[in-house]
């Protein structure tokens, strides 16, 4: 199952030769401790000397709108002031269980293919079964020499009845949120090292997460290993609560947070509740929200934000502790969400699952040794790339070539002082291979489209794959659904993503578009960005590894095209026009590379010495 590169582990050996001449240069943070001997290198106690912490805190359902200083006053001032801001940051898949394992496995949704929360496509136990549970972060970091412990949501499907016979692997410490206890905001129960099932009623679920994260943060540092404590939260993901668990009630904040936010609404942005329908599929669909559903989602905003007090106090304990402890100085911390969330837009219910920005953009924010204090960033990443980062900076050895690319986080500031906008250099310490361009990102999805609250419609079937490219100044987004409809939005003129600049397909929305059909544009030059963005699409697709980092090697791979702006001249008409449009056969839940088509073959690549086009 796993695809042992020996390229890549070339590339891992240089890598730790680099990491370790890296660390022992005087490009090393001021406080750190004395780099060790590098010929002790494979030794978990000079790594202890060496190598940084790490502590991850995951808010779940955040969507990156809310991180904001008035919402998140101590993620401003901790993580905000004191480290890096990075405003286009997304998830690979917008909806939890395939998101978190995005993360722990450095993986797009199709290369792992834990694709929804439960069985037979997603859950803890499809993780499992995939053998991915002793191969996947927290694993390679404990054999690395870490000390590994996590507290809260892992993903869906750690239940009261496997808590024990299928236990996490890889964390020295854990305490797991429980189904279908994990989001009973006052009464959860957790699984404390693999242990039976712990019910703790009458306690706030991110209060005491908080409280458990910062005990496993002062036991982490007495190990005297280097370490990773993960600290997941459940605000401000809806309540569902065992009796009816499928009932998404909004999110319950701590009773000392109540009063707060009495008069927030829901920002009335270009698409909150639109006149005219927008988007496509199910969503164009969709009638306007009445002025009793708006009340309705804007006290479920309120009770968002306050749930998110929590988090957020939560946040500034533990930096505060981890400035205690005197770690700061060797310790990235991060926080982020695993999805995005909407209340309104396109006229939609509480919820997730789609490829538009509410649903996808989530809050990241990172500060540690190099990461520059203040910082705003806004190239682009997922959380696919930050697993990736800390198996860099940690040195982990992989079985398979992770498709995240290293952060510039991690990257060494370069001798003008500046980190390196975005791809690396062995001369940076990092190997380009592992880097790539900072300026596209995949979002994919194959199973249901969800709907949350007491308005929830029908859970319908709905596959797309959805690509950001944001580059020299070019900001699109653009979409590709099962039905055959397709999306594409400039980002700078729409950020609100109200003006499809593709029309729909001649069907009546639920019949398959022709699949070679011409994409139907608005005008000329729409067409031009999408016939890029669709050949973009299908090499991305089934991408793998440092193929998902580079965005235009297998198109041109001499070279001649290297960036949007270039692909958009007219020259590249003839050969953008050629390449045959992604399509699906059906919208049949469930990722089947049959069903969408047709493959990237190395034949689709441009020719010049055969002349324009594919062949
Ligand atoms: C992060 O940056 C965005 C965009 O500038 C801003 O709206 C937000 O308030 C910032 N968040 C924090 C916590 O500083
Ligand atoms: C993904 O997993 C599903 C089961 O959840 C399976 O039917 C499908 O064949 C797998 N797809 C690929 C491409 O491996
Ligand atoms: C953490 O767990 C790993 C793997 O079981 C073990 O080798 C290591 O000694 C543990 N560390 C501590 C401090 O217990
Ligand atoms: C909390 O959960 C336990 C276990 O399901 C249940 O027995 C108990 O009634 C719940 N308590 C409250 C106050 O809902
Ligand atoms: C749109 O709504 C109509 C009427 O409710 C329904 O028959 C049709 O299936 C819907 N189309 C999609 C794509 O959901
Ligand atoms: C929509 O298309 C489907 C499939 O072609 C067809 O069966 C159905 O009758 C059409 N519905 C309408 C309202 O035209």
């Amino acid at each position: 199952m796993v695809v042992v590169s020996s390229s890549f582990l070339t590339t891992l050996l240089a890598l730790l030769l680099l990491t370790s001449a890296t660390s022992a240069t005087p490009a090393q943070p001021r406080g750190a401790p004395p780099a060790s001997n590098a010929a002790s290198l494979s030794s978990p106690s000079s790594l202890s000397r060496r190598a940084p912490n790490f502590i991850y805190i995951l808010s779940d359902d955040q969507d990156a709108a809310s991180a904001t200083r008035d919402v998140m006053p101590h993620l401003a001032r901790t993580l905000s002031e004191g480290g890096s801001n990075y405003t286009h940051f997304y998830t690979p898949m917008s909806i939890c269980c395939p998101s978190r394992v995005g993360f722990l496995r450095s993986q797009h949704g199709h290369s792992h293919n834990v694709t929804y929360v439960s069985a037979p496509f997603g859950g803890w136990e499809r993780y499992v079964e995939l053998g991915y549970r002793d191969d996947a972060l927290p694993s390679w970091l404990q054999r690395a020499g870490y000390h590994t412990s996590y507290v809260g949501k892992l993903m869906n499907g750690n239940t009261l009845t496997n808590a024990q016979s299928v236990a996490v692997h890889g964390f020295n410490r854990s305490e797991i949120l429980l189904d279908p206890h994990t989001y009973a905001f006052t009464n959860a129960t957790y699984s404390v090292d693999g242990g039976p099932p712990e019910n703790r009623p009458g306690e706030y679920s991110t209060d005491h997460i908080r409280d458990v994260g910062l005990s496993m943060l002062d036991e982490a540092v007495k190990s005297d290993q280097p370490f990773f404590v993960g600290i997941a939260p459940i605000g401000p993901h809806a309540e569902l609560l065992p009796a009816d668990k499928s009932v998404f009630l909004p999110p319950v904040s701590a009773p000392r947070h109540a009063h707060l936010f009495p008069d927030a609404t829901i920002p009335r942005t270009p698409s909150f509740n639109p006149d005219r329908p927008s988007g496509a599929y199910t969503i164009r669909n969709l009638t306007r929200l009445d002025d009793e559903q708006v009340a309705y989602l804007d006290e479920w905003y309120r009770l968002r934000l306050r749930s998110l007090q929590s988090v957020d106090e939560l946040i500034g304990a533990v930096v505060d502790r981890a400035e205690q402890l005197g770690i700061l100085d060797n310790t990235y911390i991060i926080y982020s969400s695993d999805n995005g969330y909407t209340l309104g837009s396109h006229r939609r219910q509480p919820g997730k699952t789609t490829g538009y920005e509410q649903d996808i953009r989530v809050p990241f924010f990172v500060r540690g040794p190099g990461v520059p204090a203040g910082g705003l960033r806004d190239d682009v990443h997922s959380n696919i790339d930050v697993s990736a980062t800390i198996a860099h900076l940690a040195g982990v050895e992989t079985q398979y070539e992770l498709d995240g690319r290293v952060m510039p986080w991690a990257r060494p500031v370069g001798r003008e002082g500046k980190h390196d906008k975005s791809i690396g250099t062995a001369a940076d310490g990092v190997d380009g291979a592992l880097t790539g361009t900072s300026t596209h990102h995949l979002s994919e999805y194959w199973v249901y489209l969800l709907d949350e609250g007491k308005y929830a419609g029908e859970q319908q079937a709905a596959l797309y794959r959805a690509l950001r490219v944001k580059d020299d100044g070019a900001n699109w987004a653009y979409t590709v659904w099962c039905n055959g409809e397709r999306e594409l939005y400039d980002m700078n003129v729409d950020p609100h993503q109200m003006n499809n600049l593709l029309l729909p397909p001649s069907t009546n929305g639920t019949a398959l578009a022709e699949p070679f059909a011409p994409l139907q544009s608005r005008t000329s030059s729409s067409h031009r960005v999408a016939t890029r963005l669709d050949a973009l699409l299908l090499n991305l697709k089934n991408c793998k590894g440092r193929a998902c980092r580079e965005l235009w090697t297998a198109l041109f791979p001499r070279g001649e095209v290297q960036s949007l702006r270039q692909a958009l001249k007219t020259e590249w008409d003839a050969y953008f026009d050629a390449v045959p449009r992604l399509h699906y056969t059906n919208c049949t839940p469930g990722f089947r590379r049959e069903n969408e088509l047709p493959d990237w073959s190395d034949d689709l690549a441009y020719d010049g010495a055969k002349g324009k086009g594919p062949k």
